[in-house]
């Protein structure tokens, strides 16, 4: 919605260079996503994908370990129609980024054809970012054509993440940095803002005087997985808060921008980033939950508890769950919570944004038992994408009573025969057709490092561990607390 996204139109001829290209994340999600684009005419005849891996195998070794790991998920027999065509744009090089060589070859080969485009994903740990720059620049690579696209987190702090972005600067405009959150490619997240800016019934309500609360939710059913050692280091906080919750909280809370243009947009999410209230220090204990599952169950399995799945220290003190009570100080929205939450091991993956209406001043009617709040607008990112908005209405026959009913968005509905475009699809298309309107800005970025500093800093402090919650709960019970504090209640509690 962002960008006037003509899907079907082809992105030009383009050398897409994947570091990192062994890893989990390009094998999860890049490369079924170039292979969706792939599959779907987007891309463009020539466009290739130079594949690089510290590895030394060969090509055909490379090529068979898609067969074997990335074929079996892709969708149906579509898929298998398609796969050839797709392999034939994969050349495997390897190139370890502290080895000069590897860069020597891989310039001689993105030289040797000259594409309109030439794209380098840093799929790989982001204490290679700055080596890998320094040596795309030490080729010739860094030239008008390139992009660079940076992978979450940048960084570990405010510190280390301006340290990489001015880095990368040295050798890349800002206008050749694609930062992405992949949350910002979701469908539902660019549908908010049609529903938003696209509409005249939303936006006079859209306001402290008519929003009691915001909940903002990504709860995941999985655990660490495979990821235990990087996740140890990192914890919720910088997976998910710092990016995919703050710029989910961006999108509902920013003023309409003046057109959809890439700064126009990112302006306005940055105003709101200024505009949270900083928690101190000495908030934290009582705004923030910070928790960490224990042994219990998903999917009516039994599941380890955090500190004895592989490759976690068992006295880590790592959160994989966070609850947060923010507000943000502007006129819109003055003494409106901002409730967000997010972990892994909880009771369903589920991925929401609730925006809930005041009641009416009073009620003429009886509300039916145990009702919450008349009005919701309920955007589901996860499992499906829908947008629904929940009222009341009279129940059927001879009675007065109310009875909450809902208006169904449902996405696939609405249009049924338009294909869904995943998110990394959409955002590693924008790239190579060079719009930065779902990308992280710079002042963004770091904006949203300075917010959550003082919680880091509380949590380094503290001695107090975090609060434990079983595997396949929705967290520790101060998260309930937190917001029964302010006689609310979490949306799936209601
Ligand atoms: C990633 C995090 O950015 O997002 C992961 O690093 C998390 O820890 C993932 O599992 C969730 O993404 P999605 O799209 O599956 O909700």
């Amino acid at each position: 919605m962002m960008d006037s996204h003509n899907t079907g139109a082809q992105a030009p001829e383009f050398d897409f260079i994947l570091f990192g290209a062994t890893g989990d994340l390009a094998r999860r999600k890049l490369l079924p996503a170039l292979f969706d684009a792939h599959a779907a005419g987007s891309l463009h005849p020539r466009g290739r994908i130079i594949a690089l891996g510290s590895q030394p195998i060969e090509h055909e070794a490379y090529l068979a370990m898609l067969d074997a790991e990335v074929l079996p998920a892709l969708a149906g027999n579509a898929a298998a129609s398609a796969w050839q065509g797709f392999l034939d744009r994969i050349v495997y090089l390897q190139v370890d980024a502290t080895v000069e060589s590897g860069f020597d070859a891989l310039a001689e080969l993105v030289k040797a054809r000259a594409a309109a485009v030439v794209v380098f994903y840093l799929a790989t740990a982001p204490h290679l970012f700055v080596t890998i720059c320094e040596q795309l620049a030490r080729v010739g690579l860094t030239g008008q054509r390139s992009r660079i696209v940076l992978e979450k987190p940048l960084g570990h702090d405010l510190a280390s993440s301006e340290a990489i972005n001015a880095e990368v600067a040295r050798h890349f405009a800002e206008d050749q940095i694609y930062r992405i959150d992949h949350y910002l490619g979701k469908e539902s997240v660019q549908n908010l803002m049609a529903v938003r800016f696209g509409n005249v019934l939303f936006e006079p309500l859209w306001r402290r005087e008519w929003v009691r609360d915001v909940q903002i939710t990504i709860a995941e059913e999985l655990g660490v997985e495979r990821r235990g050692n990087f996740y140890d280091r990192i914890g919720a906080l910088r997976d998910m808060v710092q990016n995919h919750l703050l710029q989910l909280l961006c999108m509902v809370a920013m003023e309409p921008p003046t057109s959809l243009s890439e700064d126009a947009i990112r302006d306005e999410k940055l105003k709101i980033l200024k505009a949270l209230k900083p928690i101190r220090t000495e908030e934290v204990a009582e705004k923030v939950v910070r928790g960490q599952y224990c042994r219990g169950a998903a999917g009516g399995d039994p599941v380890p508890g955090y500190s004895n799945e592989p490759g976690i220290a068992p006295d880590s003190r790592t959160e994989t769950f966070v609850a947060i009570r923010a507000e943000i100080a502007n006129w819109r929205w003055a003494g409106v919570p901002f409730y967000l939450r997010t972990g892994k091991r909880m009771q369903s993956r589920v991925a929401e944004i609730v925006i809930h209406f005041n009641d009416v001043p009073y009620s003429l009617f009886p509300r039916p038992l145990g009702a919450a709040p008349g009005n919701r607008l309920v955007i589901t990112l996860q499992p499906e994408e829908s947008i629904r908005l929940y009222f009341l209405t009279k129940q059927p026959g001879d009675t007065q009573a109310l009875l909450p009913a809902s208006l169904d968005l449902q996405l696939n509905s609405a249009a049924p025969r338009v294909r869904r475009i995943g998110a990394y699809e959409r955002l590693l298309l924008d790239v190579i057709r060079g719009r930065l309107g779902l990308f992280v800005r710079r002042d963004e970025q770091a904006q949203a490092w300075r917010w959550v500093a003082p919680i880091l800093k509380a949590w380094e402090n503290t001695t107090a561990p975090p609060k434990l919650y079983t595997a396949g709960t929705w967290g520790p019970a101060a998260s309930s607390a937190l917001l029964s504090r302010d006689g609310l209640a979490w949306h799936e509690e209601m």
